[in-house]
């Protein structure tokens, strides 16, 4: 597979034809279907890098098709097609696995941009997942050490651990960078010649992870006719890497732990144990206090071994650093096309954007930028108009006092969770007053 592969699932011809014809010229290899079930029958014999899905499919619809196309093919990309108005729709897919989703009618330019980036991560991805990643890591990773203040203990605790067999625990909300971290700890270790083997927690099932992780024997249980290597095993002389720690179940937290502080294992249908030689890092995105305290977390997971935790703070708590890592993603920009610069405008825009998706929201938009952008040079209006408009909200000085008071009173509301006559009191008002004023700002419609 050289080129992207794409499919395209959609009932209307016409954006099937326009995608086929317009994709193809971009050196994609575009294959389309007009149902649901016959995109999902296509993953009997093919494999997409990524898929393009109309959520608004007759029979079986997006979503529904969404999810059984992630448990045939869990690494395919998905980027939702929705209709104006389907964005509840278009929320539930992405937390069913989904990738983004675009809203119809899309620009072109838009929708490759986002196809071309998927191709490339998926790309990135599976070439560490899969075969390659057992001979060790041979793709260069560009990983980019930036100047904030911030940043700084966790790069040095990354050096330092590297040195040594300790496990890890990397934290920090999505997008900070804790897979990249984890990859760059492992090459500067001297397992850097083994296998990184990459487990997302969040996709083991109870049934599904013994035999995944720990393999098993020819005829273990009726349907096991080979013996199989578990992933946990893989990463033998190497580096586990288990990916959102924090969404395995408790039960599994449990049997997980053993293997964790002895390194022994037993492969489904064996009676011997075996023993590993492999370092571990583990990556959340959970606050771990709170999870320790929800009992979302096992405590002993994290007590009864040494782990060493390096936290990787959120983007917005780190802005000096924007500037330093959109020259880099731009730099980086695989498709070689348009423009290495950025402008003082357009790098004002992104330093006081907060960046919820941290830097990988970053690379989306800079990339994304980077095709849009008409000149050789990324000018504000490649933006996407919401970050400039996050500038505006901020500092807009346009605002009337009865703007103002309303979003006070809605704020005074929400702490005290709708109780009016505690609300009247913060505010100083009496309750009369303010069921006249949630009247008329319509708070509650
Ligand atoms: N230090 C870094 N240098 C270069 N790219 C980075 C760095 N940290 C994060 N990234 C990029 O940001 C994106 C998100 O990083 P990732 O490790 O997947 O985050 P997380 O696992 O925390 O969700 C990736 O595209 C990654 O390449
Ligand atoms: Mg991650």
């Amino acid at each position: 597979m050289s080129r992207g592969s794409i499919l395209a699932i959609d009932d209307e011809q016409n954006i099937r034809h326009l995608i086929e014809s317009e994709f193809s010229m971009e050196g994609l290899a575009v294959t389309t279907a007009g149902s649901g079930e016959e995109g999902l029958k296509l993953f009997d014999t093919e494999e997409f890098d990524v898929v393009l899905l109309d959520i608004n499919l007759p029979k079986l619809n997006g979503v529904e098709v969404l999810k059984r196309l992630k448990q045939k093919s869990p690494d395919t990309e998905v980027i939702m097609i929705t209709g104006y108005g389907d964005i509840k729709s278009a929320v539930d897919s992405i937390k069913q696995g989904a990738r983004d989703y675009i809203t119809k009618p899309f620009k072109l330019d838009e929708i490759l941009a986002l196809v071309k980036q998927a191709v490339k991560e998926n790309r990135d991805h599976s070439k560490i997942k899969g075969e390659a990643s057992e001979k060790g890591l041979e793709e260069s990773l560009d990983y980019i050490n930036c100047p904030s203040q911030a940043m700084r203990p966790a790069y040095a605790l990354a050096k330092k651990v590297a040195a040594t067999d300790i496990t890890v625990l990397i934290q920090g909300e999505t997008g900070t960078g804790k897979d990249v971290m984890a990859k760059q700890i492992h090459r500067q270790s001297k397992r850097n010649d083994g296998p990184f083997i990459i487990l997302d927690c969040g996709l083991l099932t109870q049934n599904l992870a013994e035999s995944e992780l720990y393999g098993h024997r020819k005829g273990a249980f009726s349907g096991a006719s080979e013996r199989k290597l578990g992933l946990v095993e893989k990463s033998n002389n190497g580096t586990l890497f288990l990916d959102e720690i924090g969404n395995i179940d408790l039960e599994l937290q449990k049997k997980f732990l053993r293997f964790l502080e002895t390194r022994r294992f037993r492969r489904v249908g064996e009676t011997q144990e075996s023993q590993l030689d492999t370092r571990i890092i583990l990556a959340t995105n959970m606050n771990l206090q709170e999870a320790l305290k929800k009992g979302d977390l096992r405590e002993d997971l994290f007590y009864r071994m040494d782990v060493i935790q390096i936290y990787l703070p959120p983007l917005r708590e780190r802005p000096e650093d924007i500037e330093c890592l959109a020259r880099h993603f731009l730099q980086e920009d695989t498709f070689e096309i348009g423009p290495k610069r950025i402008s003082g405008d357009a790098l004002k825009i992104l330093t006081a954007y907060p960046w919820p998706g941290n830097l990988r929201e970053l690379k989306s938009v800079i990339n994304k930028a980077a095709i849009l952008a008409d000149s050789e040079i990324i000018m504000p209006q490649a933006l996407p108009s919401h970050l400039a408009l996050n500038k505006e909200v901020r500092c807009r000085p346009s605002r009337t006092l009865k703007d103002i008071e309303k979003e006070h009173i809605l704020k005074v509301l929400e702490e005290t969770g709708g109780n009016q006559s505690k609300a009247s009191e913060i505010l100083g008002i009496n309750r009369k007053t303010l069921y006249k004023k949630i009247h008329t700002y319509k708070i509650f419609s």
